[in-house]
């Protein structure tokens, strides 16, 4: 008998299992693939390890600018693909020690809820059947594939696929501008092939500040990025992707295609009818503990639905498991950063200023360009990056930080701990930042907003 069950092994999963494994809980941890999830194994680090890869290339190619030229530099995928291998298994065992470590017991296979035994929960995996006084749902999302004729063919990717490729495609094309399709679209450009973004809607990037998705849109057009808006695809023939563009059918050719438009939260063939748990819009309803309508079930992740972001996953799993222990403790959303680990990066946390004004915040906003910062500019020559604030001139606090630029995704954290701990604009004015760093930018911005 486990105190809890916990079932999937992604990032909301193995944290959960940690901090209930390290809080003296019998846990049972049910993975079918591998732990880590889609996080570690088909996303976020594979996708990161082999974008390094490619700035290094693109680097090397342009690095004139800088007084530096490299002769006969080359681009060696098979090299970089055993590198992201090697990462991802060191990372994936690094989590099974965790396991070992906290004693939860892991157990590999597929699982599925069967109908309660008295007051206990019980899920088969294989031909076990894991008993457990509490149950936790973590199996993440999966990638959505649009209706269109020939959708299904062998050359159109998702994320899983694409991470593994063995070529560089001659011509490659995203259908869907999000995060997922920007960052590959990233990596394939850099190293050379010819990329088209297919978007449906008159923006990338989805609902990031508009002139920071221009910028990017301008930046990755640099790189030879091509981008067809307002397109929707019609359909996907013999290595064609075709769409439609004010009322026209028009095509483009492509070796590869990657299906970027979204996710959806994995509740199917997992036994959900059997609890009778709230779905609502295909995920699984929270609440700020991670509660779903079922006693006992806690959900966190992508399954939830709500921010569908490994970060958000981590501390879900974290509240449902405190929950659970009966520690208070919620779940909070205002300050969650998100970033775009794209040539350049985005990153931003919290309200944009029209999001802040329709919340009914006074607001006071502020920006500078990159440039401004010395580390930037010794760094980025032609940079085009901006740092934009929204301020509360009510309380005088920060309510949003949004940034386009090298080294942002790395610093985007200080801002969301401002804005988590309601730091006052005044206060933030006296922390001191190291100098030079392009982290400085902040509180420049800062200064330059009338409160
Ligand atoms: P997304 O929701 O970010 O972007 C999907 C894009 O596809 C949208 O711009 C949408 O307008 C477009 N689209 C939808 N239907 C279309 C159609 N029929 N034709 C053309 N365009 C269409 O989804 P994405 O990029 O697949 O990412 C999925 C999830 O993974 C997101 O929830 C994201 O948060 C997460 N993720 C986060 C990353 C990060 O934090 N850096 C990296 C990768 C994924």
């Amino acid at each position: 008998m486990h105190d809890v069950i916990i079932l999937g092994g992604g990032p909301a999963g193995y944290l959960a299992a940690e901090r209930a494994g390290g809080a003296g809980m019998n846990v049972a941890l049910v993975e079918k693939r591998n732990l880590g999830g889609v996080c570690l194994n088909e996303g976020c680090v594979p996708s990161k390890t082999i974008l390094h890869s490619s700035k290094l290339y693109s680097h090397a190619l342009h690095a004139q600018k800088y007084g530096v030229s490299a002769k006969e530099v080359s681009f060696d995928l098979a090299t970089v693909m055993q590198r992201k291998n090697k990462i991802i298994q060191a990372l994936r065992k690094g989590i099974g020690t965790t396991m070992k470590k906290f004693k939860v017991t892991v157990e590999g296979g597929e699982g599925r809820i069967l109908p309660k035994k008295g007051d206990d929960f019980q899920v088969q995996v294989g031909d076990k059947i894991l008993a457990g006084k509490k149950l936790l749902i973590t199996t993440g999302s999966e990638a959505i594939r649009i209706p269109v004729p020939g959708a299904d063919q062998d050359f159109v990717y998702t994320n899983r696929e694409i991470l593994d490729i063995d070529f560089i495609p001659q011509n490659f094309v995203v259908i869907g501008g999000g995060v997922i399709g920007l960052e590959i679209a990233t990596f394939f450009a850099e190293v050379g092939s010819k990329v088209t973004v297919v978007e449906l809607l008159p923006a990338i990037a989805g609902p990031i500040d508009s002139e920071i998705s221009g910028i990017l849109q301008k930046e990755l057009a640099k790189k030879g990025i091509t981008f067809k808006l307002n397109c929707k695809v019609t359909a996907i023939g013999d290595k064609l992707v075709t769409y439609e563009a004010d009322g026209k059918a028009e095509s483009v050719s492509a070796d590869i295609v990657l299906m970027s438009v979204g996710r959806r939260p994995l509740t199917k063939d997992i036994g959900l009818e059997n609890l009778n748990v709230y779905i609502e819009r295909g995920a699984i309803a929270v609440d700020e503990h991670g509660r779903t309508s079922i006693p006992n079930v806690w959900a966190a992740g992508d399954v939830n639905g709500t921010s569908m972001l490994a970060h958000t996953a981590y501390r879900e799993g974290e509240v449902c498991i405190n929950d659970m222990l009966g520690k208070p403790d919620i779940m909070r959303y205002n300050a969650i950063p998100g970033v775009i680990y794209t040539h350049p990066e985005v990153a931003t946390v919290g309200y944009s200023e029209s999001e802040a004004i329709d919340k009914g915040h006074q607001v006071a906003s502020a920006k500078l360009p990159l440039s401004y910062n010395g580390r930037y500019l010794a760094e980025t020559e032609g940079g085009r990056g901006i740092c934009k604030v929204v301020i509360d001139k009510t309380y005088g606090t920060l309510l949003g930080v949004h940034i386009i630029g090298s080294a942002c995704s790395e610093m985007i954290y200080g801002a969301a701990a401002m804005i988590e701990a309601e730091l006052r604009v005044e206060d933030i004015k006296e922390i001191v930042f190291p100098h030079p760093t392009v982290s400085e930018i902040i509180k420049d911005t800062l200064r330059h907003a009338k409160t």
